[in-house]
């Protein structure tokens, strides 16, 4: 038998598992590792605690499965994107990670926006965020010179464990996408933009596609798990990306909805060129030659944990969800906009903040909660109508997966509201799933990628649109639109007063 790990290298935790070459998951392990909040707003971790956490798992794995030690035939990895490892010339992390999550960047953000004009959508597709990796570059540069003398190179997440498995460094597309130093179509370092900021060449690593063999297992970290045989290390990809390829999202007209702390709507784009504008993220898929899309509810699955959690709190949620049924389309009036901690899409505001609007002596907990879980679902409804405008796509199904895929109600509220068929998966594994089934397209386990999505992604229930409900939330989106423009000054002064 010959086995396959997907590892995903996430902000909480390190998880892995196996599957064989029918598809099946046969183990799993997961590790946590800390996160650090240095000053407010920045958000850090230690390259060492993710390799830790990683020799943790594939210890744990082998010694549940001791084959694996000569049956193992290749890992790949799926990554948290945009957080910046910077390494010396001997390779060694110089400083912690600076997180995806992490927002000291504003005034970096301004200045690319400034210095590339144009120039940074057409040739990035994306605008100047806090997240992304250049302007983590260019604060380090600011703000630790003696760092910044020192630094030979840097490398994502997943490419660092990478570079630890095997000693080569190098960094993924679907990855490098969110560095804002990619020209995104020509699948190259955009060496003007990096000059214009005082990046060497030597500083970007070399590219290469997420199915490319990058090496094989150290021998040293060989013996330390007792692996016997060659395993082959293949490149891996961004943790959006490898979540949509094992969601299953090969194609154009489906799209994935993701609902964690933070909410994606996700769709698969085989065009090289595009009209977004910006308005959502656009990066290279794993798969070859192609892209995907996606917009961002900041606070997604957040937003409900945050009402729960001051307003519920003895509650579980699986009680508020049952209390939600007896509210009912519309939740009596109420409506939620899910802007509590800013929003990414369609709105790129770090000042805007929630409301609830049309609070009525007559509603009840049930509402509330209803309004949250419908608010949340209208924010990424917002996502799938700009795929929907600018680029005419019809959607003939969304998966969904994470926590809005776990109440038979918020599934349904996503059928009305999306308007569109809605499946969940058998057995969700998330991002790893995709990272396994990229080690298996490395190692020619099948011929074509929707054979492997055939052998490794299972379905299982489906919500369909009820036509009534699609009409009640078609006028009350359109309320919900308003929102934004309505209550945008009124934030951003409350903001200003608060910060006095
Ligand atoms: C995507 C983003 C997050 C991270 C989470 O742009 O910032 O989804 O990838 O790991």
């Amino acid at each position: 038998m010959s086995y396959v790990i997907g590892i995903d290298l996430g902000t909480g935790s390190v998880k892995g598992i196996v599957l064989d070459k029918s598809g099946t998951v046969i183990e799993q392990a997961t590790e946590n590792y800390p996160l650090f909040h240095p000053h407010k707003g920045y958000s850090e971790q230690k390259p060492s605690d993710w390799i830790e956490g990683t020799k943790k798992v594939l210890a744990t794995l082998i010694n549940k499965l001791p084959q694996l030690k000569t049956e193992l035939a290749g890992i790949s990895i799926s990554g948290q994107m945009h957080s910046l490892v910077l390494l010396d010339e001997d390779g060694q992390p110089l400083r912690n990670a600076i997180l995806w999550n992490d927002v000291r960047t504003t005034a970096q953000c301004r200045e690319i926006t400034e210095t590339l004009g144009a120039k940074l959508l057409a040739k990035t597709k994306n605008l100047a965020l806090e997240g992304f990796t250049l302007p983590k570059l260019l604060w380090v540069k600011e703000h630790e010179p003696e760092n910044w003398s020192k630094s030979a190179r840097f490398l994502l997440p997943k490419d660092y464990l990478a570079y630890w498995l095997t000693g080569n460094q190098q960094m993924e597309l679907s990855d490098a996408a969110g560095t804002l130093l990619l020209n995104v179509t020509d699948e190259k370092w955009d060496m003007e933009i990096a000059e214009s900021f005082g990046i060497s060449e030597e500083m970007l690593p070399p590219l290469v596609q997420s199915m490319d063999h990058v090496g094989n297992i150290q021998p040293i970290i060989c013996e330390e798990l007792g692996i016997e045989g060659i395993v082959q290390i293949f490149a891996g990809g961004a943790d959006n990306a490898c979540a949509a390829l094992g969601a299953g999202i090969v194609e154009e007209d489906r799209a994935m909805c993701s609902i964690g702390t933070s909410g994606v709507f996700l769709s698969y784009e085989g065009q090289k060129e595009q009209q977004y504008h910006g308005k959502l993220h656009y990066f290279n898929h794993v798969i070859k030659d192609s892209y995907y899309s996606m917009g961002v509810t900041l606070a997604a699955g957040q937003s409900l944990t945050w009402y729960k959690e001051t307003f519920a709190s003895d509650e579980t949620f699986d009680q508020l969800i049952v209390e939600a049924q007896g509210s009912k389309t519309g939740s009596n009036g109420l409506l939620f906009t899910p802007y509590i901690m800013g929003e990414r899409t369609p709105h790129v505001d770090s000042q805007i903040r929630g409301s609830f609007i049309g609070m009525d002596a007559g509603q009840t907990r049930a509402d509330f909660t209803r309004a949250i879980l419908e608010g949340i679902t209208f924010s990424l409804k917002d996502s799938q109508e700009l795929m929907q405008e600018i680029a005419g796509k019809e959607f003939t199904e969304v998966i969904s997966v994470g926590g809005g895929a776990k109440s038979a109600l918020w599934l349904q509220i996503q059928a009305d509201i999306f308007n569109t068929k809605i499946r969940t998966l058998k057995t969700e594994q998330g991002p790893g799933l995709g990272a396994a089934m990229i080690a298996a397209m490395g190692l020619d386990w099948f011929d074509s990628i929707e054979q492997c999505v055939e052998a490794f992604v299972d379905y299982e229930k489906e919500y369909l649109p009820i036509l009534e409900n699609v009409q009640a939330y078609r006028e009350i989106y359109g309320i919900y639109k308003q929102v934004y423009g309505q209550t945008k000054e009124l934030c951003h002064q409350l903001l200003a007063v608060n910060r006095r």
